[in-house]
């Protein structure tokens, strides 16, 4: 039998995703108990075939943790782009300080948030698109969806019906880290594999 074992308490994971806070509201809980899915294992006993008892562990893939940005340097509106979890295809992302609390947002204003930029419809870019005035991400070219980065990304209008992938962000004094993503980049099937 395999046993899976976490690295991470569920609590901790809530907190993550909300900025260093305790869950708020049922939103949150049940995209942290999404999360937890999405992130949270880390080691796998693996039965030995032929062994009964014996159990080997094997590490499962994990987020990297990189260093994205300083929160001093932040403007709000001024969006930054960086590429994560890895360097490969549709990896490119914004982080940006909205000036408004977000969901997932980190900071004293819980505002600084980062997605990925690839379109969850087509795979659309978003680069450039970003509307300080409504806190979005879009119109995509392709077929004209926006998502609102307040609330992790979900679709506004358009063709798209999933929400945008959020970058998990974690702060170390005034270092910004993305530490995980929440969502499945487009054109991927594991957000590892790029
Ligand atoms: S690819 Fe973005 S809306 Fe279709």
């Amino acid at each position: 039998m395999n046993v899976i074992k976490s690295d991470l308490e569920k609590d901790d994971l809530v907190k993550l995703i909300n900025g260093g806070k305790p869950a708020r509201g049922c939103l949150m809980t049940r995209r942290s108990f999404l999360l937890t899915g999405g992130i949270a294992t880390s080691v796998v006993m693996i039965g030995m075939p032929g062994m009964v008892d014996a159990q080997q562990p094997a590490v499962v893939s994990t987020y990297p943790r990189k260093l994205i940005a300083r929160l001093s340097e932040l403007r709000v509106d001024e969006p930054l782009d960086f590429e994560y979890p890895d360097e490969g295809a549709y990896a490119e992302s914004i982080l940006v300080k909205l000036g408004r609390e977000a969901g997932g947002g980190l900071g004293p204003d819980s505002d600084v948030v980062a997605f990925n930029y690839t379109c969850t419809h087509q795979g659309g870019p978003l680069q450039g698109t970003y509307q300080a005035a409504d806190k979005a991400l879009g119109p995509c070219p392709l077929h004209l969806t926006t998502f609102d980065l307040t609330r992790h990304g979900i679709f506004i209008s358009g063709q798209a019906y999933q929400s945008l992938p959020q970058v998990l962000l974690e702060l170390d004094g005034d270092d910004i880290y993305a530490v995980g993503m929440f969502g499945l980049i487009y054109g991927r099937i594991d957000n590892l594999q790029g």
